[in-house]
């Protein structure tokens, strides 16, 4: 048996990628640009393994097992590899080999939290190393798995590049900037408590791309503009114009959702209300210090300097109480010293708490790199293929 374990991260979309010009290749209609976060906090982890004695291809997802089905985003994503192995010859084993695959993200998936992003990434890094696949074509087969996934195939800053080819061949991720650029740029997650059924993203988007004007015009005019500003504003770290350009892309892709017909509506009351605060705190300490952005759900990631962070913890404290602050489960992530603080004076405001208990949970996290494997003691699967988590 062969095996390859890996782990891969988060990434949050600064500009956001909704609506896809050919849905099997998954071709977006516009360009994207995220910020990868560190695995330290969140990541997926897989181990893929070959043996000539598997039956069978097998999958374990977060526990449990789940199918191979025809044609699933697994199997294109498979078959890709396995295709550009049998073309660069560099498998150590035969193709026909049966796969067992294990896979596991250390934060909810049902949070709402990019985990497919990270999911794809890591599956396809992973059957990468198992099966000796340069480096240079993996944002294109990640992207098979979910458009997302392929800008988790790198750290630190990152453009997702729509393309013009027809076969997708040039429809790839890019770093703009490593993590060591800008290393003081920090992440505050807000899970907002919110049980609605939501339209989710694929669909969703099918449904903009159908219905939206507005959304024709974000890609065709908005969003070029925006990724030539926002990359000026990380290169110069220009926290102040970075903030403006990444509210204001939230703001328009759900400004889209909202123009679907019928509506996807994916932010709730406890959203807006963040919003708010973050307009609010802004000016109250007279700067940008907190830019807020809302994927196809309601929670929120706040980016933010790492020397405002125990500053915006505070005001958060403040204006959103929680029964289970300052239990271990209530903040995650990089602890924050509270001592940190800079500015007095914001605190002592008459400023009334805006709501209690509106999150589940806040994670603290930060810029991070790509992929990386793990050793093999790290494996998910047992000497015989089988997931660990099986045995006594
Ligand atoms: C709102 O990558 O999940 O998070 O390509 O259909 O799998 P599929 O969609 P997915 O969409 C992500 C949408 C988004 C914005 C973004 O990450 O750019």
């Amino acid at each position: 048996m062969l095996l390859q374990t890996c782990i891969a991260p988060v990434n949050i979309a600064l500009i956001k990628y909704w609506g896809k010009r050919d849905e099997a290749l998954i071709l977006p209609i516009n360009d994207s640009l995220s910020m990868t976060l560190s695995t330290d906090q969140m990541c997926a982890k897989t181990t893929a393994a070959v043996g000539s004695d598997f039956k069978e291809n097998k999958m374990w997802l977060n526990g449990e097992e789940v199918q191979f089905e025809d044609n699933c985003r697994t199997v294109k994503c498979l078959d890709e590899i396995k295709r550009i192995a049998q073309l660069q010859g560099t498998a150590k084993f035969p193709l026909d080999w049966k796969l067992h695959i294990c896979s596991e993200n250390n934060f909810p998936t049902a949070a709402g939290l990019a985990s497919s992003a990270a999911g794809y990434a890591c599956l396809v890094y992973t059957l990468a190393k198992l099966y000796g696949v340069q480096n240079e074509e993996l944002s294109k087969i990640a992207r098979l798995g979910s458009g997302s996934a392929c800008r988790s195939i790198y750290g630190g800053f990152v453009q997702w590049i729509k393309g013009e080819d027809e076969n997708g061949n040039d429809s790839i991720a890019v770093q703009i900037e490593n993590e060591e650029h800008w290393p003081n740029m920090h992440v505050l997650i807000l899970v907002v408590n919110d049980n609605r059924k939501k339209v989710g993203s694929t669909k969703g988007m099918q449904r903009s791309v159908l219905t939206s004007d507005l959304l024709k015009y974000r890609a065709d005019v908005v969003v070029p503009k925006r990724i030539f500003e926002i990359k000026n504003a990380i290169k110069e770290k220009n926290f102040e114009k970075f903030a403006e350009i990444t509210m204001k892309d939230s703001n328009q892709f759900h400004a889209c959702c909202l123009d679907s017909y019928p509506p996807c509506v994916y932010m709730n009351d406890v959203s807006h209300a963040i919003i708010d605060f973050v307009h609010k705190y802004n000016e109250m300490v007279g700067e940008v210090r907190i830019a807020y952005t809302f994927d196809a759900g309601p929670n929120a990631c706040l980016y933010l300097l790492q020397e405002n962070v125990a500053d915006v913890l505070l005001a958060i404290k403040k204006f959103f109480p929680n029964d289970n602050d300052g239990s271990v489960e209530y903040l995650k992530g990089i602890p924050i010293d509270l001592k940190n603080k800079k500015d007095e004076n914001i605190f002592n405001c008459e400023s009334k708490p805006i709501g209690r208990n509106f999150f589940k949970y806040i994670i603290h996290t930060k810029i991070g790199n790509g992929p990386k494997s793990l050793i093999e003691e790290e494996s998910l699967l047992n000497e015989v293929g089988l997931p660990k988590s099986f045995n006594p």
